[in-house]
């Protein structure tokens, strides 16, 4: 009996060892330890044995039951972590593939147009400057003359924060705070980009929007080199055989003060629809630096003129690139996003 243990466990051991698979090693155990298995099958076979011979072959059995066990257990292991090493090197790196494209940004066409105003207006030596969104009531209209009383200040188009801080409704705010610093320096030539906030929201229109103010300072500036000014930009902007055209306007920080046109970019000035058959576009608000700007900004009005002018930066991206409709710039739709390099 003792002799028939010592073979099974001989053949346990060698098919454990040359188990390939998780099934087969199962397979074996079964066949050995299952109910129906070998070493069961031999465990029952001792009642037929002489009562003194019992205890022995029945705590060898048993011990080898338990070798065996831990046999199975730890052949499992092995193959177990073969079977991940394997899948480890399925899965490792091809490096003979051709490699995998990052896809890069780019910039947003509001940010081209930005750059490309920036670019002109920095040839004609202008500096660029920066100030808050968030604006006191003070630079945003106070300081640019707006009277106590203009309805510019209402709630109805501001986003006020406290009844001493807005949003910005324009860059204007950065002409008094560029000269504030700088007076009685000259000459001040300055633009100003940025966000500007209004409660507007149409297809041509958006509560948050961009400008670019400009600002030129100096003594002997007058009407002719805001004109002369406006002029180079469009035509660096939109093309060499474009027309400008001035119409009186009213802005409380400027005067004279005009609204700006640009001959239509699609008709060139013929009427079409996108010009309402007029043959021109309005692309921004100028004119020159009140007198009473200049002297709360800490400038002689009697010495010293200037003229500003703000643009809306989506107005000129959307005549450049032929955009009908505002919010495409902010919905970020990458499929309009990526037609802009
Ligand atoms: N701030 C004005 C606006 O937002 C534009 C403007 C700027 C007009 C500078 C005159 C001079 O409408």
């Amino acid at each position: 009996m003792l002799q028939k243990l010592k073979e099974l466990e001989n053949e346990a051991r060698l098919k454990v060892k040359n188990a390939e698979s998780l099934e087969a090693l199962k397979e074996i155990k079964i066949h050995i330890l299952g109910k129906k298995g070998e070493l069961t099958t031999l465990l029952r076979s001792l009642a037929a044995l002489d009562p003194e011979e019992r205890p022995k072959v029945g705590s060898a059995a048993n011990a080898l039951r338990l070798e065996l066990e831990k046999l199975f257990i730890s052949k499992e292991q092995v193959l177990l972590d073969q079977s991940r090493g394997d899948k480890w090197s399925i899965e490792q790196i091809d490096i003979t593939l051709p490699g995998r494209q990052a896809s890069l940004g780019q910039k947003h066409p509001l940010t081209l147009i930005t750059d490309e105003i920036k670019e002109i207006f920095i040839g004609l030596g202008f500096q660029v400057a920066h100030g808050p969104e968030i604006e006191s009531d003070y630079y945003n209209y106070e300081a640019l003359n707006f009277p106590a009383d203009h309805p510019a200040r209402d709630m109805q188009d501001s986003f006020y924060i406290t009844p001493q801080y807005l949003l910005r409704t324009h860059t204007s705010p950065v002409q008094i705070r560029v000269m504030e610093k700088l007076a009685p320096a000259l000459p001040v030539r300055i633009i100003a980009p940025g966000k500007v906030f209004r409660r507007d929201d149409d297809a041509t229109h958006s509560p948050m929007f961009h400008q670019v103010e400009g600002l030129a300072v100096d003594r002997d500036i007058t009407f002719a080199d805001l004109k002369g000014t406006l002029l180079l930009f469009a035509r660096e902007m939109f093309g060499p055989e474009q027309k400008i055209r001035l119409r009186p306007s009213f802005f409380p920080f400027t005067e004279p003060s005009a609204e700006v046109d640009i001959s239509c970019i699609i008709c060139e000035g013929e009427g079409c629809r996108v010009c309402s058959d007029t043959g021109w576009l309005e692309i921004l608000g100028a004119g020159m630096v009140h007198p009473r700007v200049l002297e709360i900004a800490g400038y002689d009005p009697k010495q010293v003129t200037g003229f500003a002018f703000g643009m809306g930066v989506e107005r000129i991206a959307m005549l450049k690139y032929g955009i009908a409709d505002l919010r495409l710039f902010f919905t970020n739709d990458l499929r309009f996003l990526k037609q802009f390099v």
